[in-house]
């Protein structure tokens, strides 16, 4: 991609995370994220297909995002924006992992999933985090008035694990630039596209996963078609699906 090229890099990457100690994190992703048991006993986990990445141990997970964050800020335009969701065993090394990657770490927006957790001793598990950052100066947007705290139920259909509200994407996404770029790229189901549309984005997006490109790629076609008015197929030339 070209340089100076987006307006905001807005994800949700594999946290590496998951269970209460180091072992736990080279488990399943569906025995991570989805962690509880359908009414005929078969982990909820299985309905959904494995994803890639999530496997790293903690120094390799810190070396990797500050990496591809480095090759992000490559990418952003002067005042993009930078949003990366993690949990509350990774915070610390993502904020680092920004700054490591040459953003400007400006905050945290704590996503709030209405405690449907599983219950924990003491707090329940409810909320996840959004590391937000900037490539230099952001004087040019107007005053905040959007929340840092944003409240939303995890979407019921799901079509990928750890997919994300598109109310929650769309708070985000409204945030940035009008008109701008918004680059995903650990896009899984493609919420952050469909939102980037809604809200009058442009986006790209990338998934290493074959099956999750495919979804990815149906919902951005329906949510571009709905955008649009017009047959996805006309304006948009998905790229390749590369093994
Ligand atoms: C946490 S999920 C994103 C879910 C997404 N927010 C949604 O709403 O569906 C992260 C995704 O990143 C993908 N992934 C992992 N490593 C990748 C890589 N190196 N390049 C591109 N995608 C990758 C995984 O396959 C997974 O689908």
């Amino acid at each position: 991609m070209p340089t100076a090229s987006i307006d905001a890099l807005v994800t949700d990457p594999p946290y590496s995370s998951g269970g209460m100690v180091r072992g736990d994190r080279t488990n399943t992703t569906a025995s991570k994220y989805v962690g509880f048991t359908s009414a005929d006993g078969r982990p909820n986990g299985g309905a959904y297909e494995e994803f890639t990445g999530d496997n790293r141990d903690q120094r390799g997970f810190h070396y990797w995002t500050a990496l591809w964050l480095g090759e992000g800020l490559r990418l952003a335009r002067p005042g993009a924006l930078v949003m990366v969701f993690t949990d509350w065993r990774q915070l610390p090394t993502v904020t680092d992992a920004i700054q490591a990657g040459g953003w400007v770490y400006r905050g945290v927006v704590a996503w709030d999933k209405h405690n449907i957790a599983r219950p924990r001793p003491i707090f329940r598990s409810s909320v996840e985090f959004c590391v937000w950052g900037s490539a230099g100066s952001v004087a040019d947007y107007p005053p905040a008035t959007t929340s840092s705290i944003l409240a939303c139920a995890p979407p019921r259909d799901r079509e990928h694990m750890t997919q994300k509200p598109l109310d929650l994407m769309r708070s985000l996404v409204k945030v940035t630039r009008p008109g701008g770029t918004i680059l995903d790229p650990f896009m899984g189901s493609g919420t952050t596209g469909v939102a980037a549309l809604a809200e009058g984005r442009q986006f790209v997006g990338v998934e290493l996963t074959d099956h999750y490109y495919a979804v990815a790629e149906s919902r951005v076609r329906a949510a571009l078609g709905q955008a649009t008015g017009r047959d996805s197929q006309d304006v948009l030339d998905f790229g390749e699906s590369v093994a």
